[in-house]
């Protein structure tokens, strides 16, 4: 039985047939036929006219939102003056002052500077060249469950899914994935395990000396928002001191407040990274990555070892200067703090309320992840795989945008400066399509909308 939406969405349905014919398959992981056609901060409306709830920020990749007036004022000058100019032939403010602002981010006062790219993927792999340029050694350890991108260096670092490894091999030589620990196992487990399997491979068939880098997301995003255990880090970056291996942090989905810090890294004291990759929301809407390291690791490559026609173009440089400009208000600052504690206490609430099907929450900031499950023939709590889908199908029904993370995370990322009265309306919302999922009121039929990962 095809399951009837519960919604006008003709024009939607339409446009979803049309797409098929023309996109290839692989470049959706649509969990329903939603089609945008205006946005505006946290509220999106689709061709049909239908408003929705933002609680997905176009993945992370709008932290103020849809059309921010400071980031569009920005965009409406610069689009008078220049849109772009390839920024390998010629030079232009934007993109120095930009880069002049990111590199004051950088943590601890250490002096560095920008390689521009064109998103998270690219970046990811200007990490490896510099890495490997910098310290003359090839291997690059990266992390189980990890996501960096779709470019064959940053899917051959990604481990969150085969579907991005099947059937497009070989894959990049010399990169190594060992185990993260986040903040679900003990400290007792972090210190014991953190860093064993990579001790045991320096002793068994990785020579220390051949490592260029570390890369490791400090909160793993699409693994299901989950931070490093603090422990696990501190062996980690250690370790990677103790012999010469550079630490990059990969920020592409936690920075720029995301996670109530500029950078996820910061929330690790003592640890200074190497060097940063960066992606989504420093575009400021618009399209636009970012690799940062230590001055002398930045020198280590000439031209044009990494440089995109369009890397540093002068309007998604003005338009992510705007929004980090933004983002150094009080006003900002303030509204920040607001939500990050509304979010918790609306997930607490949720909790409280689904005891059964809630089973924690878990994040910084206003990145969090919520846990479904459901008990199994033995009474056991199980990840609910099927459940988390249902409600997320109904939300986005009733008005609301999230989509589902690892086997039964729940993605919870709106806007960072989400009106607080839309934020709770959200989790009205969540708490609406939970009821439906324990009531049994959500058929197996929606199952069929779900693919991709
Ligand atoms: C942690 C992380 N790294 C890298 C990427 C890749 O970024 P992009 O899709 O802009 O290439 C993503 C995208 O989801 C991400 O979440």
């Amino acid at each position: 039985m095809v399951y009837k939406i519960k919604k006008h969405i003709p024009e939607s349905e339409a446009l979803v047939e049309r797409d098929r014919k023309v996109i290839a398959t692989c470049q959706h992981l649509s969990s329903y036929p939603f089609v945008i056609d205006r946005a505006r901060g946290e509220m999106l409306t689709d061709v049909d006219g239908n408003e929705y709830i933002d609680f997905l920020s176009s993945a992370s990749s709008l932290n103020l939102g849809s059309a921010n007036v400071h980031i569009n004022q920005a965009i409406r000058e610069q689009l008078e003056k220049c849109t772009q100019y390839n920024g390998g032939y010629s030079y232009n403010e934007p993109m120095i002052s930009y880069a002049e602002r990111l590199v004051s981010r950088y943590p601890g006062g250490v002096k560095a500077k920008i390689c521009y790219g064109n998103c998270g993927s690219d970046c990811n792999d200007a990490a490896v060249k510099f890495a490997r340029a910098y310290t003359g050694r090839t291997k690059i350890i990266t992390f189980i469950n990890g996501y960096h991108g779709n470019t064959y260096c940053a899917s051959t670092m990604t481990t969150c899914t085969p579907r991005m490894h099947a059937k497009m091999g070989p894959f990049m030589p010399e990169i190594y994935h060992f185990p993260f620990f986040g903040t679900d196992v003990s400290d007792e487990i972090a210190e014991r395990e953190g860093t064993r399997a990579i001790e045991e491979a320096f002793q068994l068939y990785m020579p220390a000396d051949e490592v260029a880098a570390v890369i490791i997301e400090p909160i793993q995003g699409d693994a299901g928002i989950l931070p490093a255990h603090p422990i696990f880090m501190r062996k980690l970056y250690d370790l990677c001191k103790k012999n010469g291996i550079l630490f990059i942090s990969e920020e592409v989905q936690q920075g720029f407040w995301r996670t109530g810090k500029f950078f996820g890294i910061e929330h690790y004291q003592g640890i200074i990274p190497d060097g940063i990759i960066m992606g989504k929301s420093i575009g400021g809407s618009l399209t636009l990555g970012a690799f940062m390291a230590r001055e002398e690791i930045m020198n280590s490559l000439p031209a044009p070892a990494h440089v995109f026609t369009l890397s540093g173009n002068a309007l998604a440089c003005a338009a992510g200067r705007a929004a980090f400009d933004y983002y150094e208000t009080d006003e900002f600052q303030n509204i920040l703090k607001n939500n990050s504690c509304q979010i918790v206490d609306e997930m607490k609430e949720l909790k409280r309320k689904h005891p059964e099907t809630v089973d924690s929450f878990r994040g910084l900031g206003m990145s969090q992840g919520i846990l479904i499950v459901k008990k199994d023939s033995e009474g056991c709590k199980v990840p609910d795989v099927d459940g988390v889908f249902k409600i997320i199908f109904r939300a986005y029904e009733k008005g609301l945008i999230l989509i589902t993370l690892g086997l039964n995370v729940l993605r919870i990322q709106p806007p960072l400066n989400i009106r607080p009265e839309k934020l709770h309306e959200g989790f009205v919302i969540l708490d609406e399509a939970i009821t439906d999922l324990e009531e049994g009121n959500i058929p197996d039929e929606v199952l069929s909308y779900r693919h991709g990962w």
